[in-house]
């Protein structure tokens, strides 16, 4: 008899993680993964360094005080506060919670690939509601609630898109749902919101029991291959979330970077004030090429070049030339491609490129 696996499990496609290398570039501009191209503090790299001096003890189960670091720099209570290997681990935990065959998890038509992922591999059923304008639409996310749906999945900013909903928006969707229904709000990039009309979503966790908000040290922190994330809930969620974590789901060496990480907020600051001047560059210069740049506020925009065609070809030209940008096929956007903000160097280098391409 052949092994069986549980039912969903082989439908779910591989995840395609952004490319970091070109044949033949030594040093390329990475600006396919939206990291930070400064890197992680000087902190957080020393703090590893001496954590892993302690390699042969297991680590701290509770992550006591790293989940002391996200809460006191956040404002949080750090018992509501659970940690995971990125927040990949913490969507992996949600749905395996919350969602299995039969069910449904939705989530916004451009909305970031882990989501649909994870329904599959739980043998839930993925659902995708429409978007107006690359923008997530509310009114559609609640149309299509139905009886089955267990959990809805909302990035803020998303990825790829760079589009926002403002805190009303997104109060007017936890409000639109049933209380059976868990909304996640994944706020990977929030740090690089400048806007006054946004938030995170602390203060709809505090409100609505069947909130959750996601972050990650992926991002502004720099702290993508240590894989740390968290998300702060109420605590019956909480409880049932450390019922399934794996006792010692993070590394000591982790633990410790993203306590210092989250100190460091010299280090943050710096990322914010370069992103915004970088991100309005980028998007001007291309704009001004004639190419579509979608309003973003997250570390990264998409560039619309009308076709899949000209869009492979944009990618194809970009790399040839060092600059690795992501291809957007798998997000339903073939005619564009998402290109991170990097330094002032590669921001300007992709620019002159893209002139070229155009010229
Ligand atoms: C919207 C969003 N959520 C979650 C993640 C996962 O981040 P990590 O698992 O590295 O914390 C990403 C990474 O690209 C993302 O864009």
């Amino acid at each position: 008899m052949p092994l069986v696996p549980r039912p969903g499990i082989e439908k779910a496609p591989l995840y395609i993680p952004g490319s970091h290398s070109v044949e033949g570039i030594a040093d390329p501009a990475i600006l396919s993964a939206n990291e930070n191209p400064h890197g992680a503090s000087p902190l957080a790299r020393e703090a590893y360094m001496k954590a892993a001096a302690s390699m042969q003890r297991y680590p701290d189960g509770g992550a006591t005080e790293l989940r002391n670091a996200i809460a006191t720099r956040n404002g949080l209570d750090p018992d509501r506060i659970v940690c995971g290997a990125g927040s990949d681990e913490i969507i992996t935990m949600l749905t395996r919670i919350f969602a299995g065959p039969g069910d449904e998890v939705l989530y916004s038509e451009h909305g970031f690939l882990m989501y649909p992922i994870n329904a599959l591999q739980v043998g839930a059923t993925p659902v995708k509601a429409p978007e107006t304008d690359l923008r997530t639409d509310v009114d559609a996310l609640l149309a299509h609630v139905t009886d089955k749906t267990k959990i809805v999945f909302v990035a803020n900013p998303n990825n790829p898109t760079g589009s926002y909903l403002p805190t009303d928006e997104l109060r007017r969707l936890a409000n639109g749902l049933p209380e059976n229904v868990l909304l996640v709000i994944d706020a990977a990039y929030a740090e690089y919101v400048v806007r006054n009309d946004y938030t995170a979503g602390p203060d709809l966790v505090d409100e609505f029991p069947n909130v959750v908000m996601m972050r990650t040290f992926s991002k502004i922190y720099g702290l993508a291959a240590v894989r740390l994330g968290w998300c702060y809930a109420q605590r019956p969620v909480i409880d049932l979330m450390n019922r399934l974590r794996s006792p010692f789901n993070l590394s000591t060496t982790a633990q410790a970077a993203g306590t210092a990480a989250m100190q460091d907020i010299a280090h943050t600051e710096k990322a914010i004030a370069h992103n915004s001047q970088w991100l309005s560059y980028l998007s001007e210069e291309l704009k001004k090429l004639g190419i579509e740049v979608p309003p973003s506020v997250g570390n990264f925009l998409i560039a619309g070049f009308g076709t899949k065609e000209t869009a492979d070809a944009a990618y194809a030209f970009l790399k040839q030339r060092g600059v690795i940008a992501r291809q957007m096929g798998g997000y339903g956007l073939a005619d564009y491609i998402r290109i991170t903000i990097g330094l002032e160097k590669d921001c300007r280098l992709c620019v002159d490129i893209l002139k070229d391409f155009k010229g």
